[in-house]
C-alpha cells in the first residue's frame, strides 16, 4: 500500500478518535445513549491500537491484538442495532429520526461491520507472534473498498482478504455509518 494510502487511513482512524465534545456542566446522557457511546468508544479505541501495531507506532502483542479484535465482534451488528433501537436525548449525536425512517439500511451497515468483524476476528485468533506478511494489504486476494460499500460477500471470500485490508474495510463502515447517521455537534 502506498505510504499516502496508509496515511490517509491513519487520519480517517484520528477523525473517528474524535470523541464528542459535551461540556462538563451539560446534563449526562440517558443510561442508553451512554451505553451506545461507550460501545462506540470502545470501538474507537480498538481501532487505535490496532491501527498502531499496523502501522509499528506500537509493538505488536498479539494477545491486545486478539483483544482489540474482539471488541468490533462484541458490538457490532445486532448488538450495535439494539443500542440505537431508544431515541437520542440531547447528549446524542445520533441521528434518531433518520435512523428511525431508514432502518434497514442503518442495520444493513451494523451487519455489514459485524461480517468484517467476525473474519477479521478470525485471522486475529490464527496470528502468530508477529506481523505476517500474509496479514498485509495487498497479499492475497484483494477485494472490497474502503468503504465497505461494495455488496456483501460471501464468509469464504472474506477469509481470502488479508487483515490489514479486512480491517480497513471494517472502517469503511464505521465511516459510512457516521456520514448518514451521526450529527456533527
Ligand atoms: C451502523 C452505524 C454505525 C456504525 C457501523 C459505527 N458507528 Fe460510531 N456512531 C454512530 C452513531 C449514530 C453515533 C452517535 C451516537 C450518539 O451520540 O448517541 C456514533 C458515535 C461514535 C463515536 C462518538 C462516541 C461518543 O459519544 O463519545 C465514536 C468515537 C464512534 N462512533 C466510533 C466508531 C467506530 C470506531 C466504528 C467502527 C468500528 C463505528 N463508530 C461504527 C453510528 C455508527
Amino acid at each position: 500500500m502506498p505510504k499516502s494510502c496508509r496515511f490517509a487511513i491513519v487520519s480517517a482512524v484520528v477523525v473517528l478518535l474524535q470523541l464528542t465534545s459535551g461540556t462538563a456542566n451539560d446534563a449526562q446522557p440517558s443510561p442508553a445513549v451512554e451505553r451506545r457511546q461507550q460501545a462506540m468508544k470502545d470501538m474507537a479505541r480498538a481501532a487505535k491500537t490496532i491501527a498502531a501495531m499496523f502501522s509499528g507506532d506500537q509493538a505488536y502483542d498479539k494477545t491486545k491484538f486478539q483483544e482489540a479484535a474482539s471488541v468490533f465482534v462484541t458490538h457490532g451488528g445486532a448488538g450495535l442495532s439494539a443500542l440505537f433501537a431508544v431515541s437520542a436525548d440531547a447528549k446524542s449525536e445520533a441521528d434518531d429520526q433518520k435512523i428511525a425512517a431508514e432502518r434497514e439500511a442503518f442495520d444493513k451497515i451494523a451487519a455489514r461491520l459485524e461480517e468484517l468483524a467476525a473474519a477479521f476476528h478470525q485471522k486475529a485468533a490464527r496470528s502468530g507472534n508477529a506481523i505476517s506478511a500474509d496479514m498485509r494489504m495487498g497479499s492475497g486476494v484483494s477485494g472490497g473498498s474502503l468503504l465497505g460499500a461494495r455488496p456483501l460477500r460471501s464468509e469464504a471470500d472474506l477469509s481470502a482478504i488479508p487483515a490489514e485490508h479486512l480491517f480497513h474495510m471494517m472502517l469503511g463502515t464505521c465511516t459510512a455509518c457516521h456520514s448518514k447517521y451521526r450529527l456533527e455537534k
